[in-house]
């Protein structure tokens, strides 16, 4: 078998374009003429939308590492390295890692040797076949995680099986660095559904109710988080991007580059009203729990129609302070990263930058602050939060401006 050159890439059944390998370094992905010309396409990326809503088709190579759009599509830090390590590839050779990973990616996206005729899809490039199937996945982010499914009859857990279609869930496995991540994530994603935040269904569960678990895997703790995907669906894939995909920026400066007023104005302009009341709920909740994480990758526009985006569910969600004292907000809200800069008047002048109305956004913050005070004091007992993190959270809040 020859190596694989060439990778088309599909959303959902549609070919949109090819990525080719030109030479042992550099790739470049260019759109199929025909999805070119369709007035009516699917949306990719709003990366490759002017802003007019024209389809910048400006191919360029780039060295080692797949375009950012692509790049983003691959796992990051530990996760990265263990997938290739399976696959037995490079963990910067994108291309590479990308034909072993293409078959099951986030959203709708698929990379297919271009050899594959069309209508086996299934095929996978050889690189792809050295890896047994469970791990011929891709999710983004650092943390260990797999995608299962559920097991039917009252045992329940979950199974990390073949990826593919069937695999409706996430589950992340304990950090190796931080402790009680699972059940930070699981209380912490509780609370931000109980405040007005959609979230998928969650579910905390040992360690030991999750069948298929690779050997050797060194972890903080007996319990796993799981959650629901939304890019997955009895009906098919469900396309989705996050905002590094959107700002075209690389995993690795997700910290930099774009801000919360950025991301506000990208909203405003693309989706539509419950969109920004969202991402308003989500951004107040995040400093009010102290989540320093809500960086460009835990932000994603889901594509229900396949053109137009909204604002995903939230994914991510977890209260950092208490690992790391003194850490600041992810991304800036204005100008700055400081959790006490965030107040009504940040709010209003992001509002102002969107073109969008500060009455609604207020309003929408105010009932996140008052509805997360009465649902904490509520709920802190019954949630499996170690006090630990309890008090780091409840200090943290008392610091801030809201
Ligand atoms: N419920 C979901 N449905 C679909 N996709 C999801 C869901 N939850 C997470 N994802 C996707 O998986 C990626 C990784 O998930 P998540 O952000 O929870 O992991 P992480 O490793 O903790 O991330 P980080 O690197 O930010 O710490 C997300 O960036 C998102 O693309
Ligand atoms: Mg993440």
């Amino acid at each position: 078998m020859t190596e694989t050159r060439a990778l088309d890439i599909h959303l959902g059944t549609r070919k949109v374009g090819t990525i080719v390998a030109l030479d042992g370094e550099r790739t470049i992905f260019s759109f199929a003429e025909d999805y070119v010309g369709d007035a009516e396409r699917p949306t990719l990326s709003l990366g490759y939308r002017d802003a007019y809503g024209a389809l910048i088709n400006e191919p360029r190579a780039h060295r080692v590492r797949l375009e950012p759009f692509f790049s983003n599509l691959l796992p990051e830090g530990a996760l990265k390295e263990y997938l290739a390590r399976r696959a037995g590839v490079k963990a910067v050779r994108e291309f590479q890692l990308l034909a072993a990973l293409g078959g099951d990616l986030p959203g709708a996206v698929r990379a297919v040797p271009t050899e594959a005729a069309p209508e086996n899809i299934a095929q996978v490039s050889e690189v792809a076949a050295a890896i047994p199937e469970r791990f011929r996945f891709s999710l983004a982010g650092v943390q260990l995680k797999f995608s299962a499914l559920k097991n039917q009859g009252k045992k329940g857990g979950l199974t990390i099986a073949v990826s593919g279609d069937g695999c409706e869930w996430i589950v992340k496995l304990p950090s190796t660095n931080f402790a009680n991540v699972p059940e930070n994530e699981y209380s912490i994603m509780t609370l931000a559904r109980l405040v007005g935040i959609d979230v998928p269904e969650i579910e905390l569960l040992s360690l030991a109710a999750v069948e298929g678990l690779p050997e050797g895997i060194e972890q903080l703790g007996d319990s796993a988080f799981a959650i629901r995907r939304f890019d997955r669906s009895p009906e098919g894939r469900i396309h989705i991007e996050d905002f590094a995909q959107v700002f075209g920026v690389y995993p690795d400066d997700k910290y930099e580059k774009a801000s919360y007023r950025n991301i506000l104005a990208v909203l405003a302009d693309a989706t539509d009203d419950q969109s920004i009341d969202q991402f308003t709920r989500r951004l107040t909740f995040s400093v009010l729990v102290g989540n320093g994480d809500m960086h460009l990758k835990n932000w994603s526009l889901i594509y229900p129609d396949g053109k137009r985006p909204i604002l995903s569910p939230a994914y991510d969600l977890l209260s950092t302070v208490p690992y790391l004292p003194g850490e600041q907000s992810a991304l800036k809200f204005r100008r700055s990263k400081e959790w006490s800069d965030f107040n009504e008047d940040t709010l209003v002048r992001l509002a102002d930058k969107a073109r969008i109305a500060a009455t609604p956004v207020l309003k929408a913050a105010r009932e996140t602050v008052e509805r997360f005070d009465t649902e904490w004091a509520a709920q802190k007992a019954n949630l499996p939060l170690p006090a630990r993190l309890i008090d780091a959270i409840e200090k943290h809040r008392g610091g801030l401006a809201l």
